[in-house]
């Protein structure tokens, strides 16, 4: 089994969209095996995405991923679960992302995008170390 860090971030909190994407995650038989609702702090949130530091859309996105809790996963599945949940997520721009994925039904704004997936077994793992240390 394969683990991967989601993040229902807090735009997706704030709409209710908790179920609905762990649904979609269970349907397809992956497991969430760890689960935080927290407010993640801004000095958290840029080492996250430490490799956006510098990118003009770096503080709208901490000052997005920070408002308010996020819902912070570890979901498992068999083979290349971070490549399966990233599929499952869309393209970054929910303009662009194809309608049956998480963004190209539930986000219409590239910075409420509703969900974080790690993008390789390297990002799952840095990811994992810094919001589940002790699972790391
Ligand atoms: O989330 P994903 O891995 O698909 O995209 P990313 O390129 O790693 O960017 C991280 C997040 O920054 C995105 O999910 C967007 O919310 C935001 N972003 C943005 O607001 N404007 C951009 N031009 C690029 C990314
Ligand atoms: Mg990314």
């Amino acid at each position: 089994m394969n683990r991967t860090l989601v993040i229902i971030k807090p735009d997706a909190v704030e709409r209710g969209l908790v179920g609905e994407v762990i649904s979609r995650f269970e349907r397809r038989q992956l497991r969430v095996v760890a689960a935080e609702l927290r407010v993640i702090d801004v000095a958290t949130a840029r080492r996250h995405y430490a490799e956006h530091e510098g990118k003009p859309f770096i503080d709208r996105v901490v000052a997005g991923l920070t408002r308010s809790p996020s819902l912070i996963l570890i979901v498992e599945g068999p083979g290349e679960t971070w490549k399966v949940i990233r599929a499952m997520i869309g393209a970054t721009d929910p303009a662009e992302a194809a309608p049956g994925t998480i963004r190209g039904d539930l986000a219409i704004d590239m910075s409420e995008n509703v969900i974080h997936g790690s993008d390789s077994v390297a990002s799952a793992q840095r990811e994992i170390a810094i919001f589940f240390p002790d699972l790391a």
